[in-house]
């Protein structure tokens, strides 16, 4: 087996310096390449089992060949080139790492399977490069080739390949664990907009949660960020999650119990004014309902400011947030409502721009008084604020409420 062994991790575009720190902090490795979507490093241990438990990661991989010359032809020659360098690896030896790194090895490989991405313009298709390098590792292993071309998704017991073409060079490399790292064995159920978990887990370590925190996520849907942050640091004291939806609270609970992390409490409640007394909560954590993929609904249809001013109310003077907007726009309601961002950075999720942003109390400035009528006092409450004559019926939100709470959030 191979001692030298070099992984490539690959994340969501506008997360790779976050899953690089991971990498760097759980010293698997040192970091070689940080590139368009991936991080290469060089394992300090090659069977540490830590590389198949990255949270910020989408898949991990080992690496079987690399090539620049191959990776940047574009003519129907490079076919064949791909083919002789996937008989220049040694696929049995890397199976048999992959195994090493496994809790339960999948044991004989029962077939090869390959997906291929390929950028930019060449004389053949995605399908031809997987044929190219399907057909020699499968001869060198003598299992059958599954082409996805004709057969879609292969049986179990196939090892994954994956080859990517970036215009800078052919990478050939093999999936370590039977399933994509962001497939979560916890999320079992889901929510409409439902966060990705790997961008959750960078959201949680952006917060900062130290022993003793009370952590919230005044819209939490299913659960995700909760259960991330709960998983990465058992120590915080309190998960508070609260959502208006009773099927979203219905998820977050299956997700929360199946993740082991029972001490989340979830209620139902209006993030536009929730049960908690001012300056008790020291992190927020949240994705909320911008309009965009859900409708936000109760108060927040009603006053988008709201949204803020009860994030800048219950975070004590030394607490932070750390939130995803569809735009910065919105930061201006934040910075009226007495919140400063300190971070901004911009990521892809399906090819759609998302901004990840931090936020502190704005030193010196108390928050802003406001309409939100004071909390119930004393520690968190689970009381679910009743719904006045002036509230809104969240059977009716429509795009109306939704065009308003975002010309709100841009103003
Ligand atoms: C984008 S989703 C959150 C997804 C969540 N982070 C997850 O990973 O599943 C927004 C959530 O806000 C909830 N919501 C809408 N209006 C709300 C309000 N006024 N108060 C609390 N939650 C609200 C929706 O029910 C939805 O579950």
């Amino acid at each position: 087996m191979r001692d030298d062994a070099h992984f490539v991790a690959r994340c969501a575009r506008g997360l790779e310096p976050q899953l690089a720190a991971e990498i760097l902090q759980l010293e698997l490795g040192g970091v070689t390449a940080v590139g368009h979507r991936t991080v290469r490093f060089r394992a300090w241990r090659p069977y540490d089992p830590g590389v198949t438990e990255l949270r910020t990661a989408d898949d991990v991989f080992l690496l079987a060949a690399a090539d620049r010359e191959t990776g940047t032809g574009t003519g129907r020659s490079t076919l064949s080139a791909l083919h002789r360098l996937a008989t220049r690896t040694n696929p049995e030896q890397l199976l048999r790492h992959r195994d090493a790194l496994l809790p339960h090895p999948t044991g004989r490989t029962a077939g090869v399977e390959v997906s291929a991405s390929l950028l930019g313009r060449r004389r053949f298709n995605r399908y031809d490069a997987e044929d190219a390098v399907g057909h020699a590792l499968a001869a060198r292993l003598g299992v059958p080739y599954h082409p996805r071309r004709t057969e879609g998704a292969p049986p179990p017991g196939y090892a994954a390949w994956r080859l990517t073409l970036d215009g800078t060079g052919a990478t050939l490399l093999l999936r370590i664990t039977p399933r994509p790292l962001h497939r979560r064995p916890y999320k079992q159920r889901s929510v409409p907009g439902t966060l990705h978990p790997p961008l959750a887990a960078a959201m949680t370590t952006l917060a900062d949660i130290g022993p003793g925190h009370t952590v919230l996520d005044p819209c939490c849907g299913a659960g995700t960020l909760l259960i991330e942050a709960a998983l990465a640091h058992p120590e915080a004291a309190h998960y508070r999650g609260y959502d208006i939806a009773r099927t979203a609270l219905e998820a977050a609970r299956a997700n929360k119990k199946e993740a082991a992390t029972d001490h989340i409490r979830v209620h139902r409640g209006d993030a536009g004014r929730l049960p908690l007394a001012s300056a008790t909560v020291d992190r927020v954590v949240c994705n909320p309902p911008w309009g965009t993929q859900v409708d936000p609904r109760a108060r927040l249809a009603e006053s988008p400011a709201a949204w803020w001013r009860e994030l800048r109310r219950v975070l004590t003077p030394t607490g932070s947030a750390v939130v995803l907007l569809p735009t910065p726009a919105p930061l201006a309601e934040a910075l009226r409502s007495g919140l400063l961002p300190t971070h901004i950075q911009r990521v892809h999720l399906a090819g759609t721009p998302t901004y990840l942003v931090k936020l502190i109390p704005t030193p010196g400035q108390s928050p802003p008084p406001g309409p939100t009528p004071p909390p119930a006092p004393g520690h968190l409450g689970d009381r679910t604020p009743r719904p006045t004559a002036q509230s809104h019926n969240p059977a009716t939100a429509g795009h109306s409420s939704r065009s308003r709470f975002l010309r709100g959030l841009n103003n």
